[in-house]
């Protein structure tokens, strides 16, 4: 029986793996990763390193076994089929006989076309006889704290968001409330709507940025017409933009903002303060 964690070289699954040997010894953790080089920090830590890609299902052949806890972390190949490539993780699990399979989903409130391959995931995990948990993880403050370079020359946060609120949390909230689950007992077949204890406006968010940095940064709503098109001019590729684009369309609607309380509930303590998040992204 093992704690397995996919997409572990990736910044929440490490998180997983580290939060998981707080709780479990080294070898009940398994780190599926797709490059085991990258994994060697991983595999210092004494957890047991498989290597297999969401897009060769062979890979998969005998990764799990009968009992195992698995959690499904989502992948980020937008344009290869996220829905196929889940379906391989979730067909050999059901092969496999595991106990659990966590799957880190989106909100239910979130209508953008982002979560489209979350709703049908979730739709071939709930149809697989497999016990499941649907981690439906709202946003992460690392979304914009990790991107600061632009707002910080410019003096700017531009988003497409209006006046909307955002619950989000730190990637270590999301991991911790994953580990709870994985090493937690009565969660088989649950649904939970996680998020920040507190939800925030980018006006908010810019007068935070002001505070710490002593300079003045200011929220500029643009369009989404606007958004995307200064998306595309930084280079991000029509398609990606029109995605993000449409998350702060969904963000404006009120979309992102989760009031369950259940990420708390699951870690047993507050969300990190967004205002965290920022100093820790400013300090480097
Ligand atoms: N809630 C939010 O705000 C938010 C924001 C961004 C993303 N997400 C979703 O949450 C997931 C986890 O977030 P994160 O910050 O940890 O993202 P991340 O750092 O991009 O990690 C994604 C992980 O998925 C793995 N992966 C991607 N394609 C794969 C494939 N074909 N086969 C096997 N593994 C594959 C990656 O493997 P490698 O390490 O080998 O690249 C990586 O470990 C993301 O993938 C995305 O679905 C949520």
């Amino acid at each position: 029986m093992s704690i397995v964690v996919t997409g572990a070289t990736g910044h929440l699954g490490r998180h997983v793996v580290r939060n998981l040997l707080e709780k479990v010894p080294a070898d009940q953790v398994t780190a599926v990763v797709r490059d085991r080089d990258r994994a060697a920090d991983l595999a210092a830590l004494g957890v047991r390193i498989a290597v297999a890609d969401y897009n060769a299902p062979e890979t998969f052949d005998g990764l799990f076994a009968a009992g195992d806890r698995v959690l499904l972390v989502s992948g980020n190949e937008f344009d290869k089929g996220r829905v196929r490539q889940h379906t391989v993780v979730i067909d050999a699990a059901q092969k496999a006989g595991v106990a659990l399979l966590a799957y880190t989903s989106a909100p239910e409130s979130l209508k953008a076309a982002l979560a489209d391959d979350h709703r049908a995931t979730e739709a071939v995990l709930t149809g697989s006889g497999v016990p499941y948990v649907l981690l439906r993880n709202g946003w992460y403050h690392e979304n914009y704290t990790e991107q600061l370079a632009p707002v910080l020359e410019h003096g700017a946060v531009v988003q497409a968001a209006g006046d909307g609120r955002v619950s989000s949390a730190s990637r270590a909230d999301y991991a911790a409330a994953a580990v709870a689950v994985l090493t937690g007992e009565g969660h088989e077949n649950a649904t939970y709507e996680l998020g920040g204890d507190e939800a925030w406006s980018f006006a908010e968010y810019a007068a935070e940025l002001s505070r710490q940095t002593g300079r003045e940064i200011v929220y500029t709503p643009v369009s989404v017409e606007a958004y995307t098109g200064i998306l595309t001019g930084a280079g991000v590729p029509g398609p990606l933009a029109d995605v993000f684009a449409g998350v702060d369309a969904s963000i404006a609607k009120g979309e992102l903002v989760v009031s369950t309380g259940d990420l708390s509930r699951l870690t047993g303590r507050p969300t990190t303060p967004l205002s965290e998040a920022v100093a820790a992204a400013l300090k480097g």
